[in-house]
Parts: C-alpha cells; sequence; structure tokens
C-alpha cells in the first residue's frame, strides 16, 4: 500500500519526504494548499525585486531600513527553507539523474534551477564570510527574479526558445561582430587624423561603431571626412539588415515553439482518446493534423437533434449529455459523439449539451470517411459503438414515445 508505480521504484506515496516533494512542487491539481504556497512563493519574489528596485532611492533606504533588514531576514529565511527541502526532496522525483542519495543531489545542486535558487540566498550569507561591495551584493538580489523560470510557463518558454535557437543566433552574432570590427577598422583609418580623440583607437572606434550598426545613432561622435561619412552610409545600410537579423530568428522561434506546444497537447489528447489507443504514433500525429479544436462552455447545445450533421466530436475534457427521452446518457474524456449522423447519413439523432466548459476536437465528414476507409479495426469499433447506441436510442424512443 502506497507504493506508487513510477520510474522511481523506492518511492513511497506516505513519506513525508514524498508528500513534502509533492507540496513544494505542486504535483497534484487537487492540492489547494499547495498551490496557495507556490502563489505566496511568486509574490514573495516579485515583492524582494521591488524592494531592491525601492532601495535603490536613498530617501527610502534610509526611513525604512530597519523594516527593510526584517523582509530581507524573512526572505532568506523562506528561500533558504524551500532551498533546502528542495534538495532533500529530490530524490523522488521521477527524474533517474536525482535518484541517488548522494549523486543524485550533487547533480541536483548543479542543476539550473537549484543555482538560480542558490543564487538568491547566496549573497546574503556571503557578506558574513567576504568583504564585498554592500550596494553591489544589493543590486545582486534582483536575480531573485530568475526563481519565476519555475513558475512562469512564459519565461521558460523564452528559455527553451533561446537554447534551440542559439546556434542561428550565435552565427548572427558572429556575422555581426566581423561587421563591427571591419566598420570600425575602416572609420578609425579614415578618422584618426581628422579627430584624434574620438577615434583614436580600434577600440575606440567600436563605440561608433555599435551605435551606428544599431541604427541607435547617438551622434556623440560622427564622421567629419569625405571618406568617412561615405564608411558610415554604408555600415548604417547594413545595419539595418544584419542587427535585424536576431529579432527575426527570435519571432520565428518562438512562433514555432507555440506550434510545437499546442501540438504536443493536441497530440497528447488525441493519444489518450480509446478509439485511437491502437494506432502508432505516426498515425496519431496525422490524425492531430485533421481535427479541429473547440472550447464549449457548460450549457452550450453542441448538437441539436433533427440538424443536418457534417461532423463528429471527440471530448478530450470536461463532460457531455446526450438528451435521450427520459433517460440521459453522459459522456467524458476519451469519448466521442455525433458520428450516427454521418454513418447513417441521417440528421442527428438527439441533441448533446455540455455539462462542464469541455474541450472538444472535432473532425469532418469526409476526414471520418477517409480514416475509416485507411483503418479497418477503426471503423469497425466505430460502427459498432454507434450500432449499440442506435439500439439504445430507439429503446428509450420506443420506451417514452411522446
Ligand atoms: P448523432 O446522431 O450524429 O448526434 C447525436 C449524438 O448523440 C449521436 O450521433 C451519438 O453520438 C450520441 N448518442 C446517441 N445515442 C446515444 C447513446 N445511447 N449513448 C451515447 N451516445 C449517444
Amino acid at each position: 500500500m502506497g507504493k506508487i508505480e513510477t520510474g522511481n521504484q523506492h518511492l513511497d506515496a506516505n513519506s513525508l519526504r514524498y508528500r513534502t516533494f509533492e507540496f513544494i512542487n505542486a504535483n497534484k491539481p487537487d492540492a489547494p494548499l499547495s498551490r496557495l504556497a507556490g502563489r505566496l512563493l511568486i509574490a514573495l519574489i516579485a515583492l524582494n525585486v521591488l524592494v531592491v528596485v525601492l532601495e535603490t532611492v536613498e530617501t527610502i533606504a534610509l526611513e525604512y531600513s530597519t523594516a527593510l533588514n526584517y523582509f530581507e531576514i524573512f526572505s532568506v529565511t523562506i528561500f533558504s527553507v524551500e532551498y533546502i527541502l528542495r534538495l532533500w526532496t529530490c530524490v523522488e522525483s521521477e527524474d533517474e539523474r536525482y535518484i541517488h542519495p548522494f549523486y543524485g543531489r550533487v547533480r541536483y545542486i548543479f542543476s539550473p534551477m537549484a543555482l538560480i535558487d542558490l543564487i538568491a540566498i547566496l549573497p546574503f550569507f556571503l557578506v558574513f564570510f567576504v568583504h564585498a561591495d554592500l550596494r553591489f551584493v544589493r543590486v545582486i538580489r534582483l536575480l531573485r527574479l530568475l526563481k519565476l523560470t519555475r513558475y512562469s510557463a512564459a519565461l521558460s518558454l523564452v528559455g527553451s526558445v533561446l537554447y534551440l535557437e542559439r546556434r542561428p543566433l550565435g552565427a548572427a552574432a558572429i556575422v555581426m561582430l566581423v561587421l563591427l570590427i571591419f566598420s570600425s577598422s575602416f572609420v578609425y583609418l579614415a578618422e584618426r587624423e581628422a579627430q584624434p580623440e574620438a577615434f583614436s583607437s580600434i577600440p575606440a572606434a567600436m563605440w561608433w561603431g555599435i551605435a551606428t550598426l544599431t541604427t541607435v545613432g547617438y551622434g556623440d561622435i560622427s564622421p567629419i571626412t569625405p571618406l568617412g561619412r561615405f564608411l558610415g552610409a554604408i555600415v548604417t545600410v547594413l545595419g539595418v539588415g544584419m542587427f535585424a537579423m536576431p529579432a527575426g530568428i527570435l519571432a520565428s522561434g518562438f512562433a514555432q515553439a507555440v506550434k510545437r506546444q499546442e501540438f504536443v497537447v493536441s497530440w497528447n489528447m488525441v493519444a489518450s482518446v480509446p478509439l485511437f489507443s491502437h494506432l502508432e504514433a505516426q498515425r496519431i500525429a496525422e490524425i492531430v493534423a485533421l481535427l479541429k479544436p473547440r472550447v464549449a462552455v457548460p450549457g452550450e447545445i453542441v448538437v441539436h437533434k433533427g440538424a443536418p450533421g457534417n461532423c463528429m466530436y471527440f471530448i478530450s475534457s470536461g463532460q457531455v449529455q446526450v438528451d435521450l427521452t427520459g433517460q440521459p446518457v453522459f459522456l467524458q474524456a476519451g469519448d466521442f459523439f455525433g458520428e450516427i449522423a454521418l454513418i447513417e447519413h441521417q440528421t442527428r439523432s438527439a441533441s448533446v449539451t455540455t455539462v462542464t466548459s469541455c474541450q472538444l476536437l472535432i473532425l469532418d465528414e469526409a476526414d471520418l470517411t477517409e480514416l475509416m476507409e485507411a483503418d479497418d479495426k477503426l471503423a469497425a469499433d466505430i460502427k459498432r459503438i454507434s450500432e449499440e447506441r442506435r439500439a439504445e436510442l430507439d429503446q428509450t424512443i420506443s420506451r417514452n414515445p411522446g
């Protein structure tokens, strides 16, 4: 009893360590306390960032110094407890890398999220051991904002897009670096006699190079010789094209990442429909491409009795009610409806109303015909279920002729 089936065989669902692990990772959707703790932590992180920003205003720092100190001690205590609990419970993770009591924990310490958690508390303890500039240590606390990556899907999306696009971004960075070095060197050669101070060296000319290539153009230094101006014009035009490249790479990276996420969600939905469970991943991916998602609010009539039907529906989440005379039938996630009209080439046999808010996947009649032609088992399953339903339908109608 209490043992749960995962890759991590020693897991004991009743152990304090496992329950703590579940609590701090908010693994269960029906764990309001755990979710509340997560939200409080997010609020604490946000407050910390606000405090660091406001503390740089001298009057606020002086007037509220005691309160701010207590707040810092409170925050570090909470973050430290969180860090220790995460380190203690990481062995309960399903990730094989962290299972070993010693090496697993060492690996966990060096994982990106644990390093971020450590950076959030380390500056506080560091000042006791090494002499450090306090203002610097205070501003370093802004890094606590990174802790939000654990809670924010948007931040982790940015991280994964940057990682996935690292090669094109790296290539763009190299092109920009080459352009910067060439443009700064040439303009240095053209301008160093006319403006020996502003263009005293190639690194000095790079300040102009960056401002021009990025098209910011501060205008504090600019070429005055005809050759320098000619170079300046070329560099500006090149800058517009080249420095826009990373923005384009990131934009397409984000679009692709969002599409991938949507695909994975739809894939999981389709794979969980029992009717499709015998299909290979490739076939499921093909079906995903055919299905159109639709959200229905509670109480919405999705299918009207007597109306013509040109599509069927799969329920990926929520519950619907088939309004059979006398006794409604409830269908839930994994079930489908709206197939009888397509198979019998008739109007809808009953109305179907949502009981809860539902995520539905719509399959058009032509696509259903194609799928049934391509897969005998699928065709037989749908026909069998639809015949059983038709029989039940006819029975209820004969029982309640009114
Ligand atoms: P269709 O006739 O296209 O539209 C109404 C749908 O209700 C029907 O297809 C079936 O999918 C569904 N339905 C009808 N009778 C039953 C039943 N007895 N049990 C479950 N679903 C049903």
